[in-house]
């Protein structure tokens, strides 16, 4: 039986995994952590540092803050821990490889199959398509999002970004400033904000009268939830270093 502490447990993603843990029987939440009081069938402390609950995995949703201050205490602790936050700085994901050399660390900011393939895929056809097909990424999340654009909008263009040769490409986010032609090596990024929206991401590929769309759509958190509580479960155990979904799903 693994035994996990939920880091943002009185969250949306939080009480989620919480629902969706209590019905499975490989693993259990131990404890939470969380800023905000409020009742819980687990013990909740205000930060990872002062938990006294032993554990073998911790899962993070919650907010850059507190992920950056759980990531010292679990390479402190040998707690592996699944990061599932986004919106990280670059000195947190720094922090974040740091501590995968002493603990297991699972980061993906989408923990959905269906986006980790939609990544595969889009890798695929930007090496089919080429530079003949310009890039556009669309994401469109609900009014209480944060961050933008969102990390699974990041993580599939730093995928395309990383797999693609001959070309680098470079990130734009906004087209009101300037006036000129859109460039090959841009990859268009766009963010839209509005009501209850879970979470739905197109990678166009748009080239000369034909355009390809990879999409995919979350109707509900459970996807990422049950892809969290599933890392937690590979995780526990693993030697120190960064793993993904990638490592998970051996895609
Ligand atoms: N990787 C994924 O698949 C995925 C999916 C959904 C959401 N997310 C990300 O997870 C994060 C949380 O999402 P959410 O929708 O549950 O947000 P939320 O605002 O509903 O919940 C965040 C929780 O963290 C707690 N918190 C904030 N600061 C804290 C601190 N310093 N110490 C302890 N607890 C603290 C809050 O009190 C709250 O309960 C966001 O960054 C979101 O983008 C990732």
């Amino acid at each position: 039986m693994v035994k996990i502490i939920i880091q943002g447990i009185h969250g949306k993603m939080g009480r989620k995994l919480l629902e969706m843990i209590e019905q499975r029987s490989d693993c259990e939440v131990v404890a939470g952590v969380d800023k905000f009081k409020a009742p819980c069938v687990v013990p909740v402390f205000s930060s990872l540092d002062e938990c006294t609950v032993s554990a073998d995995v911790m899962i993070d949703f919650s907010n850059p803050a507190a992920t950056d201050a759980a990531l010292s205490i679990c390479a402190a602790k040998n707690l592996p821990c699944v990061i599932c936050t986004t919106g990280l700085s670059d000195e947190t994901l720094a922090k974040l490889e740091n501590a995968s050399k002493s603990t297991a660390v699972f980061k993906s900011a989408n923990m959905s199959v269906g986006i980790n393939l939609l990544i595969l895929l889009a890798k695929k056809a930007n090496a089919v398509l080429g530079t003949d097909f310009d890039i556009e990424i669309i994401e469109k999340h609900h009014h209480n999002k944060l961050d933008a654009p969102s990390g699974t909008a990041l993580m599939i263009a730093d995928a395309i970004k990383e797999n693609a040769s001959g070309i680098e490409y470079e990130y734009v986010y906004d087209r009101s400033k300037v006036r000129r032609k859109r460039e090959v090596k841009e990859i268009g990024i766009s963010a839209v904000r509005g009501g209850s929206i879970v979470g739905e991401h197109d990678v166009m590929f748009c080239g000369q009268d034909e355009v390809i769309t990879l999409s995919q759509s979350a109707a509900s958190r459970d996807v990422f939830a049950n892809g969290a509580v599933n890392a937690a479960v590979y995780l526990a155990g693993k030697p120190a270093g960064l793993y993904s979904m990638e490592d998970m799903l051996s895609l």
